[in-house]
């Protein structure tokens, strides 16, 4: 087939061209190389694979769009501005590169391609907001986020929306209802439902995928506004102590980028998902503190973490994927263990020399009253 991958010299993108091309497809690539990823007046990434073919163009551009979708048979759309915190004071930014930019894309598609054997959209598990939760009283509960008032008491643990008790995380399913916290969150959420509706309509076959929380080599570690594991990768490898906001007992699901390139392929090849969205996470639950002794024995790095006795405002506690639903509807299975993964995320760290720009991105979240005390 002739697809397209747009921000395919991204991150995610990158390694879905590699795992496409691999399978005998020929790959178009869309991708503006946003300077804050790329670095700034930086060509074509030296890690894009040499036969995909690269336009560079951003996804509002009409032209661009329809000369990219010229020839193509399926679509996958992973061009998306992906900083949270900085989606909360750059509104109109995040909005018009993620919203308005899936609207011009289905446009194009409308338009010129109607004939798509499948759109794969990226989503994020982000538009969950908290996880869900086990009450030992009062069963599954789906809390929204801790409120200020708790946090500012440094009572970190997610407690009962009904009865206060701590609550325990459970894997959350794709039912539980949708609260994003985050503009980004909610620009993740157009996304899916403007893939998922327009899809819908014409009969495209289309998949929303709900990405947890990525990471492994070619993470821009010199962006600030990035994953706390290429952040604290970047962090180590410069000799600084890693930040932790509260206690570094809360988790997330951290999936590797190869996993995640592997499901985009699995949507791509059955049609048990199509007109549905689908987690995408290794199904566990790892905290900060786990991530950080791992990474600093694989990266040798040996200082301690910062703990900095604050929080970020819209941060859950915890979430971990139910992937039950990806399991059934398309084969998928993790592959890559934690433990493997961060071996691999440090093997290539070490080979790059990022610049710390951390406290900057730091400082521009609390001068927007978005961390707290
Ligand atoms: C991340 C991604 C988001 C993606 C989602 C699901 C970013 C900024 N966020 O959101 O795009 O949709 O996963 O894949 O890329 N933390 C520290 N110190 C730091 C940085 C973070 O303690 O220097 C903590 C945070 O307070 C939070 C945890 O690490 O408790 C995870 O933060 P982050 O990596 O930003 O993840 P998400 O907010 O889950």
């Amino acid at each position: 087939m002739k697809i397209l991958v747009t921000g395919g010299a991204g991150f995610v993108g990158s390694h879905l061209v590699d795992l496409l091309l691999e399978r005998g497809h020929q790959v178009r690539v869309l991708d503006n190389l946003e300077p804050q990823v790329h670095g700034a007046g930086r060509g074509r990434p030296e890690y894009l694979h040499a036969e995909a073919e690269l336009v560079v163009g951003d996804v509002r551009d009409r032209d661009a769009v329809r000369h990219a979708l010229r020839g193509v048979e399926a679509v996958f759309h992973q061009a998306a501005a992906v900083g949270v915190g900085q989606s909360m004071y750059e509104i109109e930014r995040y909005v018009s590169a993620n919203s308005l930019g899936a609207a011009v894309l289905l446009d194009a598609i409308h338009a010129e391609r109607k004939d798509l054997a499948k759109m794969v959209v990226a989503s994020s598990m982000s538009i969950y907001g908290e996880g869900l939760y086990v009450c030992e009283g009062c069963g599954p509960v789906h809390p929204r986020l801790r409120p200020d008032a708790q946090l500012s008491e440094h009572d970190w643990e997610m407690r009962c929306p009904g009865c206060r008790r701590i609550v325990a995380p459970a894997p959350t399913p794709e039912d539980k209802p949708l609260y994003p916290t985050s503009v980004y969150a909610v620009t993740k959420r157009d996304h899916e439902e403007l893939f998922l509706s327009v899809g819908e309509a014409y009969r495209i076959p289309t998949v929303a995928l709900r990405y947890f929380n990525i990471y492994g080599p070619r993470q821009a570690l010199s962006n600030p506004y990035t994953g706390v594991a290429a952040i604290f990768s970047c962090r180590m490898l410069s000799g600084n102590a890693p930040s932790v906001f509260e206690d570094g007992l809360q988790s997330r699901d951290f999936v590797h980028v190869r996993d995640i390139a592997r499901a985009n392929l699995l949507a791509l090849e059955n049609s048990g998902a199509d007109y549905q969205a689908v987690n995408v996470g290794s199904g566990r639950g790892t905290t900060l503190r786990e991530l950080i002794s791992l990474l600093a024995s694989r990266i040798g790095y040996d200082g301690h973490p910062d703990y900095v006795q604050r929080f970020r405002a819209g941060d859950i506690r915890h979430c971990s994927a139910d992937i039950t639903r990806a399991r059934k509807l398309l084969g998928f299975e993790p592959s890559i263990d934690f433990e493997q993964g961060v071996d691999d995320l440090a093997a290539w760290a070490r080979t790059q020399r990022p610049i710390d720009a951390v406290d900057t991105a730091r400082a521009e979240l609390a001068r927007h009253g978005l961390i707290r005390q």
